[in-house]
């Protein structure tokens, strides 16, 4: 029987080449220009999985970008994995920030990759990740060993919310039946240190507008005589944090699930360097919460962030302007137990509150989701465990991601399965950055050891 190992050895020109040309086409869900290229992106994944051995494999309308289905049944009797992951891109902006174009991948080594890594956008969040999975499924059935059912159901609108996947799963319940949900699209602690996520955080998504005076002034005529709305959308975000960094939303911090002790101390035994971390990110001291380590800060505590802020005159040099209107994007990272609908609602209620009489706000949300836990005593999670032993010769730490994949628990909600979050990326590949790239090493140690949980899995389950 043919090893993981070798078949990937023999093919792995051919792996990244593939993987190459899908990162070509820049399938930005947030920009109605790249539509075509979105929905030529989920031709080619439909593709992918049909040389790769699905037997069934449809594009599914809906009211958004397509979804990408494909199946192969083996037994009935035998457990069934879903797979997702997102073909969609961020946007690849500031794209002066690129060494090289972010839709023309190049492979460069660096500290972390000396074997190289491929950079370009998407290439890890998430179309490498999602890849290895269609390439694992390629060894699997070309070699005749895939032990169980498996689906892979791949969409078009991670990036912008996942809105029409929700509509879908919704819709789908029976197609979707599994016995687990397998994803790569987080990270791991570092290629020696094999790591599996077990929490996603959830999110609340806003926007704010103040306006002031109902056209831009001359603020010469007009300043220190009317409401400024920038100055005033600065001091309500500023009001939003207290001393200790605390959020000063009432209600904020009611649900939140305080971890034990216990639980907290076994996190802070994952490796991780203070200096390092501040090294890479050229800061000279870390910023956050008091009473809460960094990794501590970036995953089990709920966030609010300024996500972006304009108004005024931006243009070169100087022009003296109060100007009528002021924006933000603000998100809100939440914890377990936290309701993102009823978190957004206590923003709106709080920022109208804290508004004075001066000007109005408006507050619009966007889109949300609810926080996700993986129990590492469930049968996919000791699967996966013994999947990474395998190939990394370690037994993975579990750990919480700050990230969100708001579909999840949506997931969990609809089709009662749990979800195993096998991610192979490093927190320094950049997603959403400019420069993102994916190490070769990680790609294909995870096309080597997903076969490993399929073996796992099924064994485990009978
Ligand atoms: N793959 C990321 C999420 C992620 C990355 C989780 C690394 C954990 C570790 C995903 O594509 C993403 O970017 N999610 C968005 C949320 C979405 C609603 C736009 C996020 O976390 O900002
Ligand atoms: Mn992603
Ligand atoms: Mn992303």
């Amino acid at each position: 029987m043919k090893s993981a190992k070798s078949y990937i050895l023999e093919n792995k020109q051919r792996f990244i080449d593939e993987l190459i040309e899908l990162l070509k086409i820049p399938s930005i869900s947030a920009n109605s220009n790249y539509k075509a290229d979105v929905i030529h992106t989920a031709d080619a994944v439909k593709n992918s999985l049909q040389k790769a051995g699905c037997d069934e494999v449809e594009i599914c309308e809906t009211p958004g970008f397509p979804i990408v289905y494909g199946e192969k049944i083996i037994d009935p009797n035998l457990p069934t994995i879903l797979v997702y992951g997102h073909y969609d891109v961020q946007p690849p902006d500031p794209i002066n920030l690129w060494d090289s174009p972010p839709f023309e991948p190049v492979i460069k080594t660096t500290a972390l990759h000396p074997e190289g890594a491929i950079f370009a956008r998407g290439s890890c969040d998430d179309k490498g990740q999602m890849y290895m999975h269609v390439k694992a499924l390629e060894y699997m059935t070309s070699t005749g060993q895939l032990p169980c059912n498996v689906k892979f159901m791949i969409e078009g609108e991670e990036e912008i919310g996942s809105e029409s996947l929700g509509w879908f799963v919704e819709r789908n319940q029976k197609k979707l039946e599994n016995d687990i949900i397998l994803i790569s699209d987080t990270g791991m602690i570092a290629p020696d240190v094999p790591s599996i996520t077990t929490g996603l955080r959830g999110l609340s998504y806003v926007e704010v507008e103040v306006t002031g005076p109902n056209r831009d002034l001359h603020s010469g005529l007009y300043g220190g005589a009317v409401a400024n709305p920038i100055n005033i959308l600065t001091q309500m975000i500023a009001s939003l944090h207290d001393e200790n960094n605390h959020i000063t939303i009432p209600g904020f911090y009611d649900q939140v699930e305080e971890l034990s002790k216990l639980e907290r101390a076994k996190m802070g035994e994952a490796p991780f360097s203070l200096e390092a971390y501040k090294k890479a990110l050229d800061i000279n001291d870390v910023h956050g919460e008091k009473g809460y380590t960094t990794n501590e800060r970036n995953s089990i505590r709920p966030t609010l962030d300024v996500n972006g802020i304009w108004g005024g005159y931006i243009g070169e040099g100087a022009k003296t302007v109060i100007a009528s209107k002021a924006y933000a994007k603000i998100s809100m990272r939440l914890v377990p137990n936290q309701n993102w609908e009823a978190i957004t609602e206590l923003f709106k209620n709080h920022f109208e509150r804290i508004a004075p009489k001066s000007v109005s706000v408006k507050v619009n949300p966007h889109h949300g989701g609810q926080a996700y836990v993986t129990p590492i005593d469930c049968l996919g999670y000791k699967a996966a465990e013994k999947a990474y032993e395998a190939t990394f010769g370690k037994t993975p730490i579990p750990q919480r991601s700050g990230g969100s994949i708001p579909i999840v628990a949506l997931f969990e909600k609809e089709l009662k399965s749990k979800t195993i979050l096998m991610g192979f990326g490093l927190d320094s590949d950049a997603i959403h950055s400019p420069n993102e790239h994916f190490g070769i090493w990680n790609y294909l140690k995870g096309i080597e050891t997903i076969p490993q949980f399929y073996h796992y899995f099924t064994m485990m389950s009978k």
